[in-house]
């Protein structure tokens, strides 16, 4: 295990849990793998630009075109690494529009997944992904889980793209008073990662 890449999502950039967690996680990692290279990408200090005509007009035609540039270093960064931490808030039950914003950039048919005569193919394969996620309520058991679109929803479409390896840690309850002992219960997981 060389190269981590960490993903940044939370608009949060002092309070926030998950960036909390996720720093401590990438931490304990670099500290269990000396030598570990960390790329970071902050998406929420350096929003990536919504896909657009530029980019539809030659995703189907020219994989290597210059419209495609952004695209294919985000995707370079996924291929290279061998473990990836994604932080992420829950927002409107869902995701942050920056991490989507990445996710539409990341998604390429021929680079990150592949259609065969078998169906999809998943291509980011072998490597460990850590998902860390804030939310205000609890969704992980009881009458909220069916609001659930953050977590079911990134191990959908990242498990697409061949990242089936999948660890979570969840903060939970920020928005119940419930923060720190949710942050405490995170910090565990962290220390077994
Ligand atoms: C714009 C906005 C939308 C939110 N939507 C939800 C939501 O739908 N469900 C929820 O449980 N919490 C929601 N929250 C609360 C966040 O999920 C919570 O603050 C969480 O801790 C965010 O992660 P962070 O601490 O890493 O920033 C929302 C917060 C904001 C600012």
């Amino acid at each position: 295990m060389n190269n981590l890449l960490h993903i940044h999502s939370s608009a949060n950039l002092h309070g926030s849990t998950s960036r909390q967690i996720g720093a401590q996680l990438v931490a304990r990692l670099q500290h269990t793998h000396p030598g570990l290279q960390v790329v970071e990408r902050d998406l929420a200090k350096d929003p990536l630009p919504h896909i657009d005509e530029n980019f539809i007009s030659v995703i189907y035609s020219d994989p290597n075109h210059p419209n495609l540039k952004l695209s294919n270093q985000l995707v370079d960064e996924l291929i290279q690494a061998d473990v990836i931490v994604i932080e992420a808030a829950m927002y409107n039950f869902g995701i942050p529009s920056t991490l989507k914003a990445w996710i539409d950039h990341v998604a390429r048919a021929g680079r990150t997944f592949s259609y065969g005569e078998g169906g999809p193919k998943g291509l980011l394969t072998g490597k460990k992904l850590h998902l860390v996620l804030g939310r205000g309520g609890v969704y992980s058991a009881g009458p909220s889980q069916a609001f659930d679109f953050q977590e079911p929803y990134l191990k959908s479409v990242l498990g697409f793209l061949g990242l089936t390896d999948v660890e979570v840690i969840r903060i939970e309850g920020t928005s119940m008073g419930k923060t720190e002992e949710a942050l405490e219960a995170a910090r565990q997981k962290v220390a077994t990662a």
